[in-house]
Parts: structure tokens; C-alpha cells; sequence
């Protein structure tokens, strides 16, 4: 077995939950995903390809008809043409792996925004790659900060691979439009490719939060971010809004978050052209091979759903987030700031330095489960994730008073 992987740490998340899972009396925040199942309409579609006896070997990048509805889906939000660029893929985790396997070998140096989901980091490490974190900071409000100068510094010709999560699992921090194009000019300069996770861009509740930015480089942006009723932006700032086609960049999506179908594991990818895509393929083929057809079926439902249905998803998560939010700015000693996306809130606990021993005592004693901050780095240590996806907002009400009860509030 390779030194590399057996080197590896386990997800420390895990590491709390496994004790307690399928326990009725915890009240479990610490996953990244939604209590509500997969709407109907999704669930049938998978049923009726069943009932077609659809159950055979397909494309490596997907179905047509996914792929183009795919296309069609990306093109409304994000002005372009998306025909030629996109792959079907098993989930984002899937995704984001054969990105890294396209570009990344054993030595390659690598540079990441953190704290983040490990899976973004480790998977690199699998490679045999070196992965350079540049970490983001929290200010006194809990609010984490980019330094862009820092990581354009980090990032140099020896630099294969920038990857950037955003909105971010687990601070929420979400890069601006003007740091996305100082990022990508200066991957150009540097030929680096720009890994995108996107997953959380319909889980984005604006919150006021944009920087005003400063004058643009002279590039002409190759789209503007689609808008909901209210005016406000449908998606959090993304790279396909301000790339343009020659740009080294991939960008990772799934049908996770936004559909609610984390245990279907069907994602995509959006390459920059038909020469990449075929490589993408390659890889699928031995990876995958194909996603099931019954699963891309679900998922030309859930795009049938439409904006209305994404778009009441955010509304209700976002009502959860201001909920919890609301009650546990409540708390003496705890600093917690309002994400503008995704959908965790990240806290910090006077006095609780070391973040999996806590989590593991407000499960053992208070029957409350979060996930400690070093699940997601260093970065994140004597920090807490809390997941408020919640169908029902009263369970996260319970939470908060539990919490409080272990500070002996
Ligand atoms: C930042 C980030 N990227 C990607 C994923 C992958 O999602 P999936 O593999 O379920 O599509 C997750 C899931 O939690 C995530 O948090």
C-alpha cells in the first residue's frame, strides 16, 4: 500500500459522528446536508428509466440530452455557451477528482484557499502532489478574509493548480468578482490552471455583503450573474462570469445541494473546450466509466424543476440561517458571523481551543452534533461547523438551547 494514503488522516467529522449515528436522541448539524429528501418528480423520473429497463453501460461524459440541458442551465445563469464544455459526472467529489487527476502528477505544486472541505486538499495529496494552503483569516466579527495578495504571491509558474472553494464549506466566505479577476490574470501569467468549486452557488443569500470593486483590467466579462425576482442575484459570484474562453479553468458543480439529491452522487464539470472534455472522458472511462442512466434522469427532472424551485430552496435555507444566526448571537462568548452562502454557519466558543474534544463532549453530554473546525485544517482549529439545512427550523432551535445548556447559560 502507498505510504501516502496510509499517512492519510480520516475524515475527523467521522471521527465524532460515527459514535452516534442512527441515535434518536442527538441532534445531529454536523453533515453537509439537508434533512428534506429528493422531491418526487426527481424520484420518479430514476423510477420510470428503471421501469424502462435502462440499466445498461452509457457515455463516458454523460447523456445528450442531460449534457445539453446541462448547457441550457449553466447559459441562464452565466451568459455563454456552454455546448462542447460540460461532462456528467458520478458527484462533485467525482468531478473535482478527475480534475485534479487531468492536471496533477507526483510533485506538482498546488495552491488552496483554506480552511476547506478536506476532500478539496486530499485529493491532490492522493496524486502525490504538494498542496500549499493559503489561509483565509477571521476578523473579530468571525467574518473570514482573503488575502489576495497572499495567495497571488502564493501562486508562481511552478504552480499547476489553484483551487478555490467558493462560496466556502465551511466559513462561507465567497470571492468577489474583482479577486476572481486579479486571480485569473495572474494564472495566466503563471499558466495555472483555476479549479472552481461552485457547488454552493444557488445556496447564496447575497446578505449586502459585496466589496466595491475597482476598476476592471480591460477585459470585457463574458457574462452577468442571472437575477431572481427581487433583483438580487440568483448565483454567488462566479468564475465562468468573468473568464474568458482561452482561461485555464475548470469549474465543479453537483446536484447535491441545490436538488437535494446528496445520495444520488451525480455532479458536472464545465471545461473550456471540446479538446479538454475529450481527456475528461478518457479519465470517466476508468474511473466510472459512466454515470447510471437512471441517475442523470433524476437529475433532467430536478433541472425541470426549474428556477422556482431552486430558488425556494434558498429562501427556506436562508430563513433557517437567520433562525440560527438570530439565536446564537444570543450567546455570550460565542462569535459567529452571517455567511452569505452555502450552507453552514462557523462559530467560535470562548475558551474552546480545541475543537474535536469539544464537539465531542457536546455530543457525549449534550446530545449535539457539530463538526469540529480541524475536519477542515488547521485553519479552522477552536472553530465549530454547523449544518442549518433543516426542514424542520424548531430542531435548530433545540439545538441552540442545548448549546447554550453546555455553557451553563
Ligand atoms: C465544497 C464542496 N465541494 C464538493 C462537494 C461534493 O458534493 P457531492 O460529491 O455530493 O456532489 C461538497 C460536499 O459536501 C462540498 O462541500
Amino acid at each position: 500500500m502507498r505510504e501516502t494514503v496510509l499517512t492519510m488522516m480520516s475524515s475527523r467529522i467521522r471521527e465524532v459522528a460515527n459514535a452516534a449515528l442512527g441515535n434518536p436522541d442527538v441532534l445531529a448539524f454536523w453533515f453537509g446536508e439537508s434533512d428534506e429528501v429528493t422531491p418526487l418528480a426527481v424520484r420518479e423520473a430514476a423510477m420510470r428509466s428503471l421501469e424502462r429497463g435502462e440499466t445498461f453501460y452509457g457515455h463516458n461524459l454523460g447523456l445528450a440530452e442531460l449534457r445539453a440541458a446541462l448547457a441550457r442551465y449553466t447559459a441562464g445563469l452565466h451568459a455563454g455557451a456552454y455546448d462542447e464544455r460540460i461532462a456528467v459526472t458520478s458527484s462533485g467529489v467525482n468531478a473535482l477528482m478527475l480534475a485534479t487527476q487531468l492536471l496533477v502528477g507526483a510533485g506538482d505544486d498546488v495552491v488552496a484557499v483554506v480552511p476547506v472541505w478536506p476532500n478539496l486538499t486530499q485529493q491532490p495529496t492522493v496524486m502525490g502532489a504538494q498542496v500549499r494552503r493559503v489561509a483565509l483569516r477571521p476578523d473579530a466579527q468571525g467574518t473570514w478574509r482573503l488575502d489576495l495578495q497572499a495567495m497571488i504571491d502564493a501562486i508562481g509558474p511552478r504552480t499547476k493548480v489553484a483551487l478555490v472553494n467558493s462560496p466556502n464549506n465551511p466559513t462561507g466566505w465567497t470571492l468577489q468578482p474583482h479577486e476572481q479577476r486579479a486571480l485569473l490574470a495572474h494564472c495566466r501569467r503563471t499558466g495555472t490552471w483555476l479549479v472552481a468549486d461552485e457547488v454552493y452557488e444557488r445556496m447564496w443569500f447575497g446578505g449586502g455583503a459585496t466589496v466595491a470593486e475597482p476598476p476592471r483590467d480591460g477585459r470585457s466579462p463574458r457574462g452577468t450573474r442571472a437575477e431572481g425576482e427581487s433583483g438580487e442575484s440568483r448565483t454567488a459570484p462566479s468564475f465562468l462570469d468573468v473568464a474568458q474562453p482561452d482561461d485555464r479553468l475548470i469549474v465543479v458543480h453537483s446536484f447535491s445541494k441545490s436538488f437535494l439529491m446528496t445520495g444520488w452522487r451525480l455532479g458536472w464539470m464545465v471545461v473550456p473546450d471540446a479538446r479538454v472534455l475529450a481527456q475528461i472522458g478518457k479519465l470517466i472511462e476508468f474511473n466510472t466509466s459512466c454515470a447510471p442512466e437512471f441517475v442523470q434522469h433524476g437529475g433532467m427532472a430536478a433541472l425541470a424543476l426549474g428556477d422556482a424551485f431552486v430558488d425556494a430552496l434558498a429562501r427556506r435555507l436562508r430563513a433557517c440561517r437567520d433562525r440560527l444566526l438570530g439565536h446564537l448571537r444570543e450567546l455570550p462568548g460565542v462569535t459567529v458571523a452571517v455567511p452569505p452562502g452555502g450552507l453552514y454557519a462557523f462559530l467560535k466558543v470562548d475558551g474552546q481551543a480545541d475543537s474535536l474534544a469539544f464537539a465531542q463532549r457536546l455530543l457525549a453530554e449534550h446530545g449535539l452534533g457539530l463538526a469540529p473546525g480541524i475536519a477542515f485544517g488547521p485553519e479552522g482549529e477552536g472553530w465549530l461547523r454547523w449544518c442549518f439545512a433543516s426542514r424542520d427550523p424548531e430542531r435548530l432551535d433545540r439545538g441552540v438551547q442545548r448549546l447554550a445548556q453546555a455553557l451553563r447559560l
